[in-house]
């Protein structure tokens, strides 16, 4: 098959959501139809429980089973279908924007009960501004919830976006009936029988048509033909183009636990999500079918096996093939790689392949040559942008609790760092070495990952910063810039990319900073280049 062909064939995506609102259940309904997996049940071991959180053994657990479950890949009416697994989890949030950067479109999972959550309005926030197609699932629709208009509302101002349902449903919790597809045009039945659900569809080309009444009963259908007729006033006409370029989001409402809507919404995601999608580098935009490769680490896994230290980087293809035993050149390193086992994805497997395409993620096994961000060609200069680091939201000093294993201490920190677990910072003024994460649970694994995976101990102590910014003058040598570091000298760092931190101690600070060395930028990413 060609290489364009076999690219126009894959959709690679990640499925968000605050937790609980049922990702892991629809992404196991999602493989079964894939007939990627036998039972339900086979995913939600890469969940961490819930009131686990403080238990970083259940980590250790989690990250043992994920690095199978990190991409799910199956094939449905001839699609190659690329799930990147998001972490839930707060904590885990940086690892989950990163994911972003790899996939070209993403399903949000919304709880019909809950409506919109904190963790989806930040998730969702990363994908508008990258204009990352979304399609919204509404869930749970088995339970008393929001009404579907209030839902579609408050998704169209707190997620800021502009949405049009794709499906309605008819009744809800108790009262739910079942769904009418827009899209198709036909009518799923709910019986609460998730192996019956996915045959049942009853064609309805006319709402008007006196056997709706029959099947869903008079007042019901009377509702639906005012619901239905609202909705195509109130909402635009579904437009494929418009939704490719992140400006409209199609609606499903469903019951991912049910297995019911979740074919409607698969169906309809094959045919208008994206095909992988042409890339910005920092000399040109690649587009997939170019036939030579490149591609970006955008997850990396370290010591599944305490006892090797192997580690597995995950590329995302971006354009051309990805061949076993082929030299390809890493650009930061400036040396050429050969890979003689490249990992496939295939359900909760992966297995060797000699051949990838552009869309899919590989997984090459690594002694150290890779960090988050990294881009592999074959020769061409250039480097993928957009892999960001956040500022982290917690900062400690890390010391060193063993004097002996300070080798080792230094060794764990550096490949825990590339992993992306944290960040490291090495403050200007005493070298001393700081950690930032997203969340307090971090600190726990890390701690225990240096002991277990490196013979090295550590102890924390609390470093008193609000939020790293990263600094980038208009001018270099001018003579604010030099008194702003001058000033500033205490809280100032360098990240592990050798880039200027401010380690600021408050908003307040912040504010002042800017106000008094206006050329003198901060921003609370590093994608500033
Ligand atoms: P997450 O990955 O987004 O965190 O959510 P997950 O799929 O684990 O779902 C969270 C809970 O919601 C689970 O219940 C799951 O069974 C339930 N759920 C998912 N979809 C539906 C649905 O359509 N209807 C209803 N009523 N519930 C749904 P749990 O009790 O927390 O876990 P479990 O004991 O079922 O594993």
């Amino acid at each position: 098959m060609s290489l364009e062909k076999e690219i126009l064939k894959r959709r690679t995506f990640g499925i968000i959501s605050h937790p609980d609102a049922g990702k892991t259940t629809l992404t196991e309904k999602l493989l079964l139809f894939g007939g990627a997996i036998q039972e339900a049940g086979a995913v939600k071991n890469n969940k961490i429980k819930k009131g686990a959180t403080s238990d970083f053994m259940e980590i250790e657990r989690q990250r043992g089973i994920s690095v199978a479950t990190s991409v799910l890949a199956f094939i449905y009416k001839d699609k190659k279908i690329n799930i990147l697994d998001t972490p839930g989890h707060k904590d885990f949030a940086e690892d989950t924007f990163r994911t972003l950067t790899a996939v070209d479109s993403v399903i949000v999972v919304i709880d019909v009960a809950k409506g919109v959550e904190e963790q989806t309005e930040k998730l969702v926030e990363v994908c508008r501004m990258r204009k990352i197609p979304i399609i919204v699932f509404i869930n749970k629709l088995d339970r008393e919830g929001k009404d579907a208009f209030d839902l579609l509302d408050e998704v169209e101002q707190k997620l800021k976006l502009t949405v049009t349902p794709l499906s309605f449903p008819i009744g809800m919790g108790y009262d739910f009936k079942g769904i009418y597809n827009i899209w198709e045009k036909n009518i799923n039945l709910f019986s609460g029988d998730s192996r019956k659900n996915i045959e049942d569809t009853i064609a309805i080309s006319d709402l008007s048509s006196p056997e709706l009444d029959t099947l869903i009963g008079s007042k019901p259908a009377e509702k639906l033909r005012e619901e239905i007729e609202l909705t195509s006033e109130v909402y635009p006409e579904f437009n494929r183009e418009d939704y490719l370029k992140g400006d409209l989001q199609p609606v499903f409402f469903g019951s991912a636990l049910n297995n019911f809507g979740v074919r409607e919404l698969l169906d309809c995601f094959i045919e208008i999500a994206p095909s992988p999608r042409p890339k910005e580098s920092d000399t040109r935009l690649v587009n997939p079918s170019e036939k030579t490769l490149s591609g970006f680490v955008f997850k990396i896994h370290a010591n599944m096996d305490p006892k090797h230290r192997d580690r597995l980087a995950f590329i995302k293809i971006v354009s051309g093939t990805f061949e076993r035993n082929k030299a390809y050149h890493h650009m930061r390193l400036k040396k050429n790689l050969k890979f003689s086992s490249p990992n496939a994805f295939f359900a909760e497997k992966k297995e060797i392949v000699d051949i990838s395409y552009a869309g899919d993620i590989v997984g090459l096994h690594d002694t150290g040559n890779f960090k988050i961000g990294d881009t592999l060609t074959e020769g061409e200069l250039m480097n993928f942008k957009g892999i960001p680091s956040f500022s982290p939201e917690h900062f400690r000093y890390i010391n060193n609790a063993d004097p002996l294993k300070s080798k080792q201490l230094e060794k764990g920190i550096d490949q825990l760092m590339d992993e992306g677990v944290a960040q490291l910072f090495t403050l200007d003024m005493n070298g001393r070495k700081i950690i930032g994460t997203v969340g307090a649970l971090q600190y726990e694994v890390i701690q225990y990952r240096l002991e277990h995976e490196y013979g090295a101990k550590c102890t924390y102590e609390n470093f008193p910063a609000y939020k790293a910014c990263w600094v980038k003058p208009t001018d270099p040598k001018n003579e604010e810039f030099a008194e702003f570091r001058r000033i500033k000298q205490k809280f100032l760092a360098t990240d592990k990319y050798g880039k200027m931190v401010f380690l600021a101690d408050s908003e307040f600070s912040i504010q002042m900073t800017k106000q008094k060395y206006p050329t003198v930028h901060l921003y609370y990413t590093s994608e500033i280049d």
